[in-house]
């Protein structure tokens, strides 16, 4: 297939694309690497320096070849500036979205996989979550995705385009060559790496006083390779799916101090922390199931232990220790 991933320079869709590549995919990523770096974009991968919201350039890429599918990655992605700023959210993630599915339309463009998020389920009413859970996002984020995956709907109503939403969990973990690189990282695993390696002096733990089994939130980690299988395991059943969402979760809850542990116990090194206020917005417990995604897409997690998560991400910073600046 020809693919289109938006966002294919970031943390995710450059693995995205890696995967797609290496299944014999022909691939097109258009980003504006606002946050994307051109050097995670796999070899071989045609690449767009573009905004995925040009009409333009959407036009020249789609007639120049015949699209099959695009992989909707490119998005604002900040939670807490979600809060502060949320019309770049609805502009960037609802209204670009659309430029780009009408894009799609005048050129019969027919398959979309998006990259959705859990933060379309809000405060959690029960866990482990599933793709029947209330959809009631508390930050303009979730709220912003969430619109987008209602205008899939509709677009798979009114014009037969399929579409499926995947409701990534916490993407973690890094393959051989892709991991994450931010600009202003507010990740965990990250930025607990980067304390093993003395380029923060401290990991601030946001919250200690959650009804956890430490006091500390729990989040559901899902490695960044197996996000990835997701998305090809949701293009090969697309056509049959017509439109739906699927959680993508490890389906097992770390706390913020499981994450620690298994960072000092991976890299052998001890994680200098304090304890902090809780930070606006967190939920103390998100956590996953993925049985739909398991039965219906035949999906299979390989890498998404924790342990295998941090030691994936550990060993890329390793080889890549000032990350894509090479
Ligand atoms: N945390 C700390 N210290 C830090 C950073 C994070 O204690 O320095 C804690 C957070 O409070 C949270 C956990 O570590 O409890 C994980 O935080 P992340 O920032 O790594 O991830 P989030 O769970 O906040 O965010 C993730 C995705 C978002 C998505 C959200 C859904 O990154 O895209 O889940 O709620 F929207």
């Amino acid at each position: 297939m020809h693919l289109v991933i938006t966002g294919g320079a970031g943390y995710v869709g450059s693995v995205v694309a890696e995967f797609a590549s290496a299944a014999g995919h022909d691939i097109t990523v258009i980003d504006n690497l606002q946050d994307g770096k051109r050097a995670a974009v796999p070899d071989g991968a045609a690449f767009v320096r573009a905004d995925f919201g040009d009409a333009a350039v959407l036009d020249r890429v789609f007639s120049e070849r015949r699209t099959d599918a695009v992989i909707h990655l490119a998005a604002e992605a900040n939670v807490s500036t979600s809060m502060t700023e949320p019309a770049k959210f609805f502009e960037n993630n609802v209204s670009k979205g659309l430029v780009l599915l009408e894009a799609m339309r005048r050129h019969d463009v027919k398959r979309m996989v998006f990259s959705s998020t859990a933060a379309t389920y809000g405060e959690p009413t029960a866990v482990p979550i599933s793709e029947e859970h209330p959809l009631r996002p508390i930050n303009a984020y979730g709220e912003s995705k969430l619109m987008f995956e209602r205008c899939l709907d509709w677009y798979h109503r009114a014009y037969g385009m399929n579409a499926i939403a995947l409701r990534y969990f916490n993407a973690a973990g890094a393959t051989s060559e892709r991991g994450e690189d931010r600009r202003d990282e507010t990740h965990l695993i990250p930025l607990v790496l980067s304390a093993v390696q003395g380029k923060r002096s401290v990991v601030d733990v946001f919250g200690t006083d959650y009804p956890t089994s430490d006091g500390t939130c729990v989040r559901d980690y899902v490695h960044v390779g197996d996000i990835a299988r997701a998305h090809l395991a949701g293009l090969a059943r697309i056509d049959e799916v017509g439109f739906d969402a699927f959680n993508v979760a490890g389906e097992s809850g770390h706390t913020v101090l499981d994450v620690v542990q298994a960072v000092e116990k991976v890299t052998g090194k001890s994680v200098p922390r304090a304890a902090r206020p809780r930070r606006r917005g967190d939920p103390a417990v998100l956590v996953a199931t993925a049985a739909k995604l398991r039965s219906i897409l035949n999906w299979r997690p390989l890498e998404s232990s924790l342990v295998t998560i941090v030691e994936s991400a550990w060993a890329w910073r390793l080889r890549f220790p000032t990350g894509y600046a090479r």
